[in-house]
């Protein structure tokens, strides 16, 4: 309290002070600039952050436009809570709140804002809360901070500053929110980890109302089930404790800094002019000030939200001298309703409007709100909260963007915008005139746009807006469309009809003989068909479009046009008796209703532990991950995190622009000349090795002589901070001379037979060649935080020490010292924890690592790499493509006895090989894997490590036996299922299959997959545009390496005199609890409470040699080294316990250091020896297998594509349950139905950010979700009867796959199309709705003209 006066105090001081300065410099600087007159020249900025302890006020005495918040927070005020996870407004790591005093309200306002974007001269005035001024370990967590960390909602804690925030907020704006309220203020943020449910689950408990699946209820009289009756005592749903929560006293929170308030009201009407190195800002304050400065700098950008703007000029480079903000000016947030409806400013927020028109729409009639709700339908999906608190209406409409959703709806609405310039003022119709191509409206330079006037709609007039996007929410849309129709009144004869498409073409396109011809005629059939013929012609769609799927564009502007006339149908049959267009179309209806986003609900249920265990003893019970409160707070250190070191340089990757070319020269000249720029490293400043080897492959650190795909690193510029080297790499030149052959497809590379060595081969009984295909993309890691390290050279010795983002710590300490030619025992990497990892940071990073050292050892200062988004998706690659080839023989009809074989392509040979059984008992089986050489980034290991692929290539076989048999798929698959006690796989590895027969069963039952089916093709019966698909399969997994040397694990267990333990592993801590797990068997091991053992970092000075955290081996390994050490310690204090049991633990450890026995152990696990021979295609590949079983519901919309799943539910053996197996799974839907890699014909990845590239969000987890542990499953290999489930959910997500190609295939045979149809993996909503053909992709010709190129290939 003492503390908060005293600062208060010198705040207030000080504050006078500023003033004084700031007058006295406005004075004095207005006398040169001369032409900014009414300008305050401010070189400084006042905002409030609030830390933990106080308010912290920051004065900014260099306020640079150009520096966002972010960087500011993180390096500038030390506050690293908030993390980086893209740049570009796509993830929401960096939310924070803003408060602001409204004048005009006259109240603060709190929103979300996304940090990344926010430049920090527009927040003068503002109070900034982050997450680290909510609560803190060290005083007091924060209702949100705690119930996210106890309901298992942080795992590796990455995106949790960024959840914690946006909930936050909302509660200081709604104490008790709804469970919508909940699902639109997380809709921004990104989750890589957990599948969301956890973090629902925990912020669900703020709710008045918590609202819960129901439960399933389950025939008693089936045995199964009377047999999970007699488990149900045993079985527990409850995975966190709902009583003990840290109340929510909205009266404790921050409050609004009083003297932000003073500064907001005395606010003198004076602009604001920001001078950095490169840019300067003019903040104005009035309207005529604006409009002076637009008429002497036109070519200057306006900004308000700096959403278009800001990622052009941070992502892309595009630099303006000077920018002017137009925030602080009232006519532009003016908000009027009046009588023809509601006239907004071309400043005010997409939130802002969204208020008010949910508003209106609530209190006026529905006939005059029709065209608001479709801008609602279009404005709740548009973006994420945050982005919709920052974006504004005019930024919306003249960034010229057709992806852009605004401009359509408001077009077919008839709006009229208010521009204004020093010569005046003039109403212009917001129509398809106004957009003169890309980026570009007819706008004269020097005007800006006032208002927008959005009128009501009225009695005769219908309306609808709608946009298909990658994801339903929080995703640019591939089209949107608003359409208009006005009714002769009393009549079915059309007036009027507007229709705009954004996404066909460079700017809003109307079809202008559509709209004209459809005038006057009765809105029937007859109507319908010629529309759909007119729209045929009149949308012209061509192939080399930004974004490509021109032929699926095409396809869905009919579709949409279907749907508005079906959607007026209804309407008008409220009004009209009697109406000519009715007949067949009402079976049509299922056309109209939008799938509603839910916030995901669901059961999970695991065995509890023995009554007889100690509570002490943590093993086997859901516990809290080790770091979550840290991780809730902020205060969890990521490498990015570390302060600088002193004299700390930044190094940026310089990366081929080509494909396979020679280089001819590489000159830095230009580059070096750049402000802070320090030097320039390639492969002739590397000491040592220019290589890094993988198991005998050598990929070179820096490319040479020759580079063989984009993005392959070149060089590397070195400089004082990020943005000067940012800048400077820019400015490197590569000559190259282009080389023959370059081909990236996988078939392309079967043609040059271009492949890696060696060939892998497993086969049982008599196959012959292959036929078929199925082909799966790859999928990038999106791991929140980026790759990178900090080198920092220790200046004696040729120490370094690397703070690293590693899976595989013994491995970047290899590389590192054969890149510097040092020894290993020179070199060592710290690892405290990763923002994610998912199989990326094993190996490429040891690559970074290696460049970094270098560029350290070169310097000879400290040099940290941290890679932006972009580059990490170009440079470290993620899942490999993979086609996948079979033949299929049935020797009987009904599918009792396939005899089918399999030949397959893969392009990473082991696990697929080796996954493909699956569960199935194939008596005739051959699997063939080779790993093709493109021209594309080479790929790495990702969770499942080709086994999801392998798998997902039997499951297509079994589903194609079913259509061919025309039997259900569950079937097929129950009757080829392993059963056998002892069953051996297809390369002779024996195990028993019981579990996974349990799970399947218990699956099925629990899900009453009859009963859905029945409802599926009821459903489906009377539903022609909307059809539902079921699917569920088996799965056997096999754990550990193949390589049997990888199956180790190591540990160091230190016992201080105080009795505290320290654990120390070769784990990586990356989320999946490592060290929340180590320390659990520590605890039961040596006996002592979890509070007095600690893990403090994985170093490879502790813990040498240790193999990579992958394979979902990690714990079972670790966790057998941590046991083999503690044991190896209770064995030397053995004798002292049983001399003095009386003794407490910290006695027994102080009598064993007087009597001088060592009290640090080692532990090692020596793994199985797995191996295959390849000769004979068999032996013993993994440790052990896990199993499991999954089944899904979904529903899709046959004329958009789209897809919703609304209930999966799998069943696992696993002792307790934890939110990673959920997380797997929604990694999985992401991997077979959204995410989706793009590369240009010249082989350059396109997708490089969350913008292009979309990773499941809140709105793709299903509905429903339940999660069941299989009761008494037994594993004798694993720690404690443990199941590595890393990997494995990854596969389920294809349940999604298989439903919706069951769906697409009910559409089909409907439709009198055959059921059996290629369908690839994504199944995105483009291969949905071109899968789903009927008259409208029909009218949607492929592209004529041969001569242009596509804009993408399918790798
Ligand atoms: C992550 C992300 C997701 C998004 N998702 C969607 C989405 O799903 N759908 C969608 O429609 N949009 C989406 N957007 C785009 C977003 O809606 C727009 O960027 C935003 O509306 C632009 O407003 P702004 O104030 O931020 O513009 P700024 O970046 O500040 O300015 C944009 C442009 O508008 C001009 N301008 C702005 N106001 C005026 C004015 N009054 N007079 C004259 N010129 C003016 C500026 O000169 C500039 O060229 C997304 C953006 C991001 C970053
Ligand atoms: S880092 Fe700001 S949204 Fe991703
Ligand atoms: S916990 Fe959400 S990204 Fe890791």
């Amino acid at each position: 309290m003492l503390t908060k006066r005293f600062f208060n105090y010198i705040y207030e001081v000080f504050f006078s002070f500023l003033l004084v300065v700031h007058w006295l410099f406005k004075f004095i600087t207005s006398l040169f600039y001369k032409f900014f007159d009414r300008i305050i020249i401010l070189s400084f900025i006042v905002f409030v952050c609030f830390s933990s302890l106080f308010s912290l006020q920051v004065v900014e005495k260099n306020a640079d436009p150009e520096e966002v918040l972010l960087s500011f927070l993180r390096r500038k005020v030390g506050l690293t809570g908030t993390k980086y996870g893209c740049g570009g407004g796509g993830c929401g790591a960096c939310t924070v709140m803003v408060s602001t005093y409204d004048r005009n309200q006259r109240t603060v306002v709190h929103y979300t804002v996304i940090a990344c974007l926010q430049p920090i001269v527009t927040l003068h005035g503002a109070a900034v809360v982050t997450v680290e001024g909510i609560g803190s370990t060290k005083t007091k967590l924060h209702p949100v901070q705690e119930r996210i960390a106890k309901a298992h909602g942080s795992q590796c804690g990455f995106c949790t500053p960024g959840m914690v925030m946006s909930m936050y907020t909302l509660l200081r704006n709604k104490p008790q929110p709804t469970m919508e309220d909940i699902r639109e203020a997380l809709g921004g943020n990104l989750c890589r980890c957990t599948g969301y449910r956890p973090i629902i689950d925990g912020f669900k408990t703020f709710c008045e109302s918590e609202v819960g699946v129901e439960q399933t209820c389950y025939s008693p009289d089936s045995p199964l089930n009377s047999y999970l009756h007699t488990l149900i005592t045993q079985i527990s749903q409850e995975l966190f404790p709902m009583d003990c929560f840290l109340p929510l006293d909205p009266s404790q929170d921050l409050i609004f800094p009083p003297e932000l308030m003073i500064m907001e009201k005395k606010v003198s009407g004076d602009a604001l002019y920001f001078q950095g190195e490169r840019v300067n800002l003019v903040a104005p304050f009035k309207l005529s000030h604006l409009l002076e400065l637009k008429a002497e700098h036109p070519s200057a950008p306006l900004i308000v939200g700096n959403t278009t703007i800001g990622p052009k000029m941070l992502l892309k480079g595009v630099y303006h001298p000077l920018v002017i903000y137009a925030g602080r000016i009232s006519e532009l947030k003016a908000v009027t309703w009046g009588e023809t409806g509601l006239t907004v400013g071309a400043a005010c927020s997409l939130s802002t409007l969204q208020k008010e028109v949910e508003k209106v729409v609530v209190e006026t009639e529905e006939e005059k709100t029709r065209g608001y709700r479709a801008l609602l339908q279009t404005l709740r999906c548009l973006a994420g909260k945050q982005i919709r608190n920052m974006a504004t209406v005019g930024g919306n409409i003249l960034s010229a963007n057709p992806k852009y959703d605004l401009s359509s709806v408001l077009a077919a609405l008839d709006c009229t915008l208010h521009v204004i310039s020093k010569d005046g003022m003039r109403s212009i119709p917001l129509d398809e005139k106004l957009f003169a191509d890309f980026g570009k409206t007819v706008l004269r330079p020097e005007e800006v746009l006032l208002s927008i006037d959005i009128p009501y709609t009225k009695p005769w007039e219908f309306v609808a807006a709608y946009r298909q996007a990658q994801r339903r929410e929080f995703a640019f849309s591939f089209l949107n469309a608003g359409m208009k129709v006005a009714i002769k009144e009393g009549t079915d004869v059309v007036e009027s009809l507007s229709i705009y498409y954004g996404g066909v073409g460079p700017t809003l396109v109307k079809p202008k003989l559509t709209c004209q011809q459809l005038v006057s005629r009765s809105w029937g059939e007859d109507l319908l068909s010629e529309g759909c013929r007119l729209l045929k012609e009149d949308v012209d769609v061509s192939p080399s479009i930004h974004g490509g799927r021109a032929e699926f564009r095409k396809t869905l502007a009919i579709s949409f046009f279907f749907k508005f006339y079906m959607q007026v149908v209804l309407e008008m049959r409220e009004r009209v008796g009697k109406l000519r267009i009715m007949s067949t179309l009402w079976d049509y209806l299922s056309a109209l209703k939008p799938f509603k986003n839910e916030v995901p609900q669901g059961q999970q249920s695991f065995q509890l532990v023995s009554e007889a265990q100690p509570s002490a003893d943590l093993v086997g019970r859901p516990s809290m991950h080790q770091s979550a409160f840290q991780q809730a707070t902020g205060e969890a250190k990521y490498y990015d995190d570390l302060p600088l070191v002193q004299g700390e340089l930044f190094i940026f990757m310089v990366t081929s622009t080509r494909a396979h070319a020679k280089i001819i020269n590489i000159d830095p000249s230009e580059a070096l000349k750049m402000p802070g720029m320090v030097t320039f490293v390639s492969a002739g400043d590397v000491p040592g090795a220019n290589c890094r080897l993988w198991f005998n492959n050598p990929e070179e650190l820096f490319a040479e002589e020759e580079v063989v795909c984009v993005g392959q690193i070149i060089g590397a510029v070195v400089a004082e901070s990020r943005e000067q080297a940012r800048r400077a790499a820019k400015e490197v030149h590569v000559t190259y001379h282009d080389l023959q052959p370059v081909f990236f497809t996988i078939e392309d590379a079967i043609r040059h037979e271009s492949y890696f060595e060696p060939k892998r081969k497993v086969e049982r009984g008599d196959v012959d060649e292959a036929l078929k295909t199925i082909y799966m993309g790859g999928q990038e890691h999106f791991y929140m935080e980026t790759q990178g390290v900090i080198a920092v050279p220790k200046g004696e010795h040729e120490e370094m020490d690397l703070f690293v983002a590693t899976q595989h710590a013994a491995f970047t300490q290899e590389l590192v010292g054969m890149a510097l030619g040092v020894d290993s025992n020179k070199i060592t990497c710290h690892v405290k924890r990763l923002g994610g990892g998912f199989g990326g940071k094993v190996m490429k990073i040891a690559s970074l690592s290696a460049i970094t050292a270098v560029a350290a050892h070169k310097t000879g200062r400290a040099v940290r790499c941290c890679l932006e988004r972009g580059d990490d998706m170009l440079i470290t690659s993620g899942r490999h493509p993979f086609l996948g080839k079979y033949k299929l023989r049935l020797c009987d009809k009904k599918g009792l006895n396939c005899n089918l074989y399999i030949i397959f392509n893969f392009a990473i040979t082991l696990s697929p090989v080796l996954h493909m059984d699956n569960g199935y008992k194939i008596p005739n089986l051959r699997g063939r894997g080779v790993v093709c050489k493109t021209y594309l980034p080479s790929y790495t290991a990702f969770r499942g490590f080709g086994g999801p692929q392998g798998l997902m290539v039997m499951e297509s076989v079994l589903h194609e036996v079913a259509v061919r048999c025309g039997l259900p798929a569950e079937k097929v698959r129950d009757i080829n299922m392993y059963r056998e006690e002892q069953s051996y796989t297809h390369h002779k590895q024996p195990f028993n299959p019981t579990d996974m027969v349990r799970c399947w069963d218990e699956c099925l039952e629990r899900a009453n997959y009859q009963d859905r089916l029945r409802a599926v093709q009821l459903f489906n019966s009377s539903n022609r545009w909307k059809k539902r698909g079921i699917s569920a399969v088996p799965q056997k997994f096999g754990v550990g390496f193949s390589k049997g040397f990888c199956n180790q694990g190591a540990a160091l267990v230190n016992i201080y005199k105080d009795g505290s333990v320290l654990v120390t592993h070769g784990g990586t801590e990356m989320g999946q609890g490592i060290n929340t797990k180590a320390i659990q068997i520590a605890s039961r091991v040596l006996k002592v409470p979890v509070s007095s053992i600690f893990t403090k970092e994985t170093c490879t000075g502790n813990v040498p040699n240790a193999a990579p955290s992958a394979a979902s081996f990690g714990t079972d390994a670790v966790g057998m080294a941590v046991k083999d050490a503690c044991e190896k310690l209770m064995r030397r204090l053995q004798p002292l316990m049983e001399k003095n049991p009386q003794n407490t633990w910290k006695q027994w450890v102080n009598e064993a250091f007087f009597q001088k026995t060592s009290l640090s152990a080692t532990g090692f696990f020596m793994g199985p020896p797995t191996d295959v021979d390849w000769e004979k295609g068999e032996g013993q590949a993994y440790y052990y297998f896990t199993f499991g079983a999954c089944c899904s519901e979904v529903e899709i919309d046959c004329l958009t594509g789209d897809h919703k799943v609304f209930f999966s539910l799998f069943k696992i053996p696993k002792k307790h349950i934890t939110s990673k197996v959920e997380g797997g799974f929604v990694q999985g839907v992401g991997l077979y139905t959204i995410e989706e890699l793009q590369f240009s014909p010249d082989g350059v990845l396109m997708t490089r950010g969350p913008s292009q590239y979309k990773v499941p969000a809140l709105c793709d987890v299903p509905a429903e979700l339940n999660v069941h542990l299989l009761a008494n499953a037994e594993n004798p290999h694993a720690i404690y009867l443990s199941k590595g489930i890393g990997e494995p959910p990854v596969f389920f997500g294809s349940t999604i796959f298989f439903a919706i190609k069951a769906a697409i295939a009910a559409a089909r045979t409907e439709r009198g199309l055959g059921d059996a149809f290629p369908l690839s993996s994504p199944a995105t909503a483009e291969k949905i709705r071109m899968a789903c053909q009927d008259e409208f992709t029909k009218m949607a010709s492929p592209p004529t003209d041969g001569a242009m190129a596509p804009w993408c290939l399918d790798v």
